[in-house]
């Protein structure tokens, strides 16, 4: 199956409104603190985006870049296998926009050859564009897009593993079960890694990156005020909407498939006791999936404990 959240104006929206989620969770920061760091001694001057969606990432990232070094003249370069509509939108003055597959080498290379070598190339939310088995060959890639000393700066949301949500505040619950039976039969069907969020450092270790370090953030939907109280954020509860709402008849399709229980096998334990060992019971048609929609916001909008898990890897291309 190709990548299967599709290309269509809602599927653009939805990025642009996720990307305004993760500025949220992660506090208006596109960089990790290591890049950051090395952007104010002006360090960073030529950064790919590789799998850039709409671009919207590119545009505030520069901003950020702007901000970080007290100067301009900074590029940055976004890739996807597809062009996007948003592109014009958001390229500008050191925001260039190129169509290329992430697996063709070649194709990747001309680009470093064009607009680096790169002194950071990020990838952000490809979990489900990169097949199990292929990260290795990617992270290859990224090194020779990097100059010596460059950055590389990966960033994937852990929707399965017992850092997410259901399990953080020690409880488990069924619509935290579904809210993880979900993401994993559509990366499973997909020939994606449903575990790729916690294996990043450990992958960019052994594709030889060095300094690999791994930062695990609690996305909140919540801002916290200064006097204490909490106010649900608009960008996250709007996200979380909007994917519920995209995947119900993706993953309804998938449901239906004949080997469907077959795709819920690395499920952590906990689902299973849940379940009495029977995941593919769950969410069994329209009604169910909306049901468990409805759950799932009052949870996110309610319990204080909710929280989404992102996993943060840098690592840097060894200097000879
Ligand atoms: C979940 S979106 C993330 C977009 C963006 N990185 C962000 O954080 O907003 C995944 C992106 O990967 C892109 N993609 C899928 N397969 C790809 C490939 N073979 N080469 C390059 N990009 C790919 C999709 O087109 C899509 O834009």
């Amino acid at each position: 199956m190709s990548y299967i959240n599709g290309y269509s104006a809602e599927e653009t929206a939805r990025l642009d409104h996720q990307h305004g989620a993760y500025k949220a969770m992660l506090h208006g920061k596109l960089f990790s603190s290591r890049v950051r760091d090395a952007a104010a001694r002006g360090e960073v001057k030529r950064v790919l985006d590789v799998g850039t969606g709409t671009g919207i990432w590119c545009y505030d990232a520069l901003a950020e870049l702007h901000a970080l070094s007290g100067s301009q003249g900074q590029v940055i370069v976004g890739t996807d296998v597809v062009e996007n509509e948003q592109w014009k939108a958001h390229s500008g003055p050191g925001r260039v926009f190129v169509q290329a597959d992430l697996n063709d080498e070649a194709g990747m290379l001309k680009i470093a050859k064009e607009h680096g070598p790169f002194d950071v190339v990020s990838a952000r939310l490809l979990s489900v564009a990169i097949k199990e088995g292929k990260w290795e060959t990617f992270m290859q890639t990224l090194s020779k897009l990097l100059r010596p000393g460059g950055f590389v700066q990966l960033l994937e949301i852990d929707a399965i593993n017992s850092h997410s949500c259901p399990t953080h505040a020690g409880q488990t619950y069924r619509e935290g079960a579904e809210a993880l039976i979900v993401p994993h039969a559509l990366y499973r069907v997909s020939g994606c890694d449903p575990h790729c969020s916690p294996r990043l450092a450990e992958r960019l270790r052994r594709s030889g990156f060095v300094g690999v370090t791994n930062e695990l953030i609690y996305g909140d939907s919540h801002d916290v005020n200064a006097d204490g109280s909490r106010t649900l954020n608009k960008a996250v509860d709007e996200w979380m909407q909007r994917t519920n709402e995209h995947l119900k008849p993706i993953f309804l399709k998938v449901r239906q498939l004949p080997h469907y229980k077959a795709l819920l096998d690395r499920l952590p334990p906990w689902i299973l006791e849940l379940t009495d060992g029977r995941p593919e019971a769950l969410l069994k048609d329209e009604a169910e999936y909306d049901d468990f929609a409805r759950r799932h916001e009052k949870r996110w909008r309610e319990d204080p404990a909710w929280h989404c898990a992102i996993n943060v890897a840098v690592g840097q291309k060894a200097v000879i």
